[in-house]
Formats: C-alpha cells, structure tokens, sequence
C-alpha cells in the first residue's frame, strides 16, 4: 500500500519525505487555503515546490466545475510537472473531464466519491485514482472502509486499473483498516502516519535497555 500525505504544508510533507515512507502528495482547496496561498500565480509555484519535495504523484484540484473550465485548469496544472495528478470532483462533468483527460494521457484523481456508483463511473473512464472518503462518510454514520472495500472488490471483479485512493484518513485505525481491505494507497495526515509507531511498551523497554546498558557501562 502506498502512503501519501494529505497536506500542502511543506514542512509537513519533507518530514514524512524523511521518515521515508512517502510515496505522494494529496492537496485539495481548503488544504491550499490553510497555508495562505492566494492566487493562481503562487498557487502553481506551490504544487512545484512540492514536486521538487517528493518524488511521487502529487494531486492538484481544479477549481472550476463546467467540463470547458476543467479541461482548461487541468491542462495547466498537469504542465506543471510531470507528477502532478489532476484532482477533479465525482460530478457529470468530471467524469466527462475525467474520459478526455485519459484519452490524452494526463492522470487523474476522481475526489469526493461517497459510493461504490460513483467508483465505478470514475473507473469506466479511466481515472488513474479514485478517492472515497472515509472519514466523512464516518461522519455521517456511514461505513467509510466498508466503502472502501467494496470498491476493491468491485475493481478486482472486472480488472478496472483504478487505483483505490482512501482519503479523508482520520487517525491511524483508518491506516490499518485501509490496509487490511486492500486499498492501493492511503493518504493521511502527518499525525496519523506518525501515530503508527506509537507504542508504550516500546517506549518502556528502550528506557529499560538504556538503563542496563548504563548499570554495566555508566
Ligand atoms: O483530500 C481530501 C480528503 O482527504 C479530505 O479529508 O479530513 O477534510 O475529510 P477531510
């Protein structure tokens, strides 16, 4: 299962680039709104310094929702760099954006995808990932991994290429239930990756080994 970070912070992404563990990069416009970054100018310089950061795909949302203003933006952004990914949302003119951005082989990543339905659209026109969101659909009560998985199966059924991308990871359960069910790839928070390795009993056997060590070598 491959890890991307759900972040456009930079420090946030070159610490999980030094973990060694990352294998991308998921923004999408509030995440560019938290780091203050206005206008289309700056904006692009951002998805390059992130390019320049990790060496993986790095998803980049249009903002438009007309098929013209998709195609528009996506062609911009995916000249960017040779990572970039276009994100573009789970609607009829997505999709339509989704099946001419595959015949010109610019990758995609189909979002805010809440059921196995709109999967399948994504998968029909060849989006390179599709991105259902687990912890929203939680949210609301609702079996986000259940969805997750169902879409595994469903892909695997007919052979779809479709990489299952869980978004919306809310904490590290989310990670190994992601993995559990077969995701291709998981993209989460930083403190949700770091939270993996957060285990008591480590800690306290590394304090009692240190200790020993000292009893004899102090
Ligand atoms: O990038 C989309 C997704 O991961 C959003 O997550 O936590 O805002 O539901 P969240």
């Amino acid at each position: 299962m491959k890890f991307f970070i759900d972040t456009a912070n930079l420090a946030q992404i070159k610490e999980a680039c030094d973990l060694g563990v990352l294998d991308g990069v998921t923004t999408n416009p509030s995440l560019m709104a938290k780091e203050g970054i206005k206008g289309i100018k700056n904006q692009h310089q951002h998805y390059i310094d992130i390019c320049r950061l990790v060496q993986g795909d790095v998803s980049a949302e249009v903002i438009a929702t007309d098929y013209e203003g998709m195609i528009r933006e996506g062609e911009e952004l995916a000249a960017l760099n040779e990572h970039i990914v276009v994100k573009i949302p789970c609607i009829a003119d997505g999709i339509k954006a989704i099946k001419y951005f595959t015949s010109k082989g610019i990758r995609t990543n189909c979002t805010l995808v809440f059921s196995a339905g709109q999967a399948l659209l994504a998968a029909k026109v060849g989006a390179t990932y599709v991105s259902p969101f687990v912890g929203r659909l939680d949210d609301v009560c609702n079996d986000g991994i259940g969805l997750v998985a169902r879409i595994v199966e469903m892909y695997r059924a007919y052979n779809f290429k479709t990489q299952v991308l869980a978004a919306s990871i809310r904490h590290t359960q989310h990670i190994i239930q992601c993995a559990e069910v077969g995701a291709d790839v998981v993209t989460c928070p930083l403190s949700a990756i770091k939270g993996l390795l957060n285990h008591p009993l480590t800690d306290a056997g590394l304090a009692k080994f240190l200790a020993d060590y000292q009893k004899t070598n102090g």
